[in-house]
C-alpha cells in the first residue's frame, strides 16, 4: 500500500491532510512533538510518530520507522510555526530555532527520504510554505525568511531528483484557520509588546489574533483536499495557492511595487485598530 509521512500532523493543515490522506487509501505515518494530541488520528487508522524537527536525533529515529517499514511514497512537510518580533529584539537563538523547525528540518527529512525514493524509482516531496514564501509583513522576518527559502530550496530539489522519478511540489496556503495565528500573536507581543516597536506590534498581533474570525480565512481541509489533489496527479504543478485568499494576495504582489505592498500592508495592519 502507498505510504506518506505528514509532519505537523498534531493540528491544523497537517491534521486534515492525514484524514485525507487515510481517505485516499494511503498507509499514513503522522508525526508531531505532541502524540496524546494525535490520539484521535491513531483512532483513524494512522501511525503516530514522536517527532521534534529541531532535534536531529528525533528527525533519525522518525525516519527509521519508515525505513523499516521499507517505502515512502509521499513526503508532506507541513510542520511550521510563525516566530515573529521585530528583527532587532528577537534573540538569535530563537531565530535559529525557526530556522531548524521550518527549514533545516525539512531539508533533513527530504535527505532521509530520499534514498529510499531514488530505489523506489518514484516519490512525492510536498513542501507547505506560505504565501508568505512570496509576500511580506512587519515583525516576521524569520519566518518569512524560512518560508521564501523553502520556496528556493524546492525549485532548486525539484531540478536535482526529477531523473530519479521524485517529483517536489509547493503549497503556498492563505490564511488558515489553525492554531498557527494565536501562536505568531503570542510570539510578537512576547518578543515586541514593550519595546520602541509595542505600538504596531499591537496592531499586528490584533490583526493576526483576530484572523481566524475574518471571512476571508479558510478551514485546513482546504489545504488539505489540495495537497491531496498534488499527490493525486499524475503531472502535478510546481505550486498550488490555496484557501484564505492566497489567489488575490499573490495577484497583489504581482502587480504592486514593492513600496505600493508595503503600503498596502501598513494599511492592513492599521485596519485592526
Ligand atoms: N495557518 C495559516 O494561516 C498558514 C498560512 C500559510 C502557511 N501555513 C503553514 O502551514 C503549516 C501548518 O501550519 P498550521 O496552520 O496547520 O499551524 P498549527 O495548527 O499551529 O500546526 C503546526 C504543526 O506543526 C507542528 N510543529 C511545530 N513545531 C514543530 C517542531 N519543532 N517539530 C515538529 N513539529 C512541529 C505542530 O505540532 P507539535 O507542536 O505537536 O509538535 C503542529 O502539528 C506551517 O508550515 C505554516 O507555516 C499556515
Amino acid at each position: 500500500m502507498a505510504t506518506a509521512l505528514v509532519t505537523g500532523a498534531s493540528s491544523g493543515i497537517g491534521e486534515a491532510t492525514v484524514r485525507a490522506l487515510l481517505a485516499d487509501g494511503f498507509t499514513v505515518y503522522a508525526a508531531a512533538r505532541r502524540l496524546d494530541r494525535m490520539a484521535p488520528l491513531a483512532a483513524a487508522g494512522a501511525k503516530l510518530l514522536s517527532l521534534d524537527l529541531t532535534d536531529d536525533a528525533s528527525i533519525v529515529a522518525a525516519m527509521a520507522t519508515i525505513q523499516a517499514h521499507g517505502r515512502l511514497d509521499v513526503l508532506v512537510n507541513n510542520a511550521g510555526y510563525g516566530s515573529y518580533g521585530a528583527l532587532e529584539d528577537v534573540p538569535m537563538a530563537e531565530a535559529r530555532r525557526q530556522c531548524e523547525g521550518n527549514l533545516f528540518g525539512l531539508a533533513r527529512l527530504c535527505q532521509l527520504a530520499l534514498p529510499m525514493m531514488r530505489a523506489q524509482k518514484s516519490g512525492k516531496i510536498v513542501n507547505v510554505t506560505s504565501v508568505g514564501g512570496k509576500m511580506w509583513e512587519p515583525f516576521g522576518a524569520w519566518y518569512h525568511a524560512t518560508k521564501f527559502a523553502v520556496e528556493g530550496l524546492s525549485d532548486c530539489l525539484r531540478m536535482e531528483v526529477a531523473p530519479f522519478g521524485i517529483d517536489v511540489i509547493v503549497i503556498e496556503p492563505g490564511a488558515i484557520r489553525t492554531e498557527w495565528s494565536g501562536i505568531a500573536s503570542d510570539s510578537l507581543l512576547h518578543m515586541s509588546g514593550a519595546t520602541a516597536y509595542g505600538p504596531a506590534a499591537h496592531q499586528l498581533a490584533k490583526l493576526h489574533a483576530g484572523a481566524n474570525a475574518s471571512r476571508l480565512s479558510s478551514p485546513p481541509e482546504v489545504v488539505a483536499r489540495t495537497i491531496a489533489k498534488s499527490v493525486r496527479a499524475r503531472h502535478p504543478r510546481t505550486r498550488y495557492a490555496t484557501g484564505g485568499s492566497a489567489h488575490t494576495i499573490l495577484f497583489l504582489r504581482r502587480i504592486l511595487s514593492d513600496r505600493m505592498f508595503d503600503g498596502l500592508m501598513r494599511r492592513v495592519a492599521a485596519s485592526a485598530g
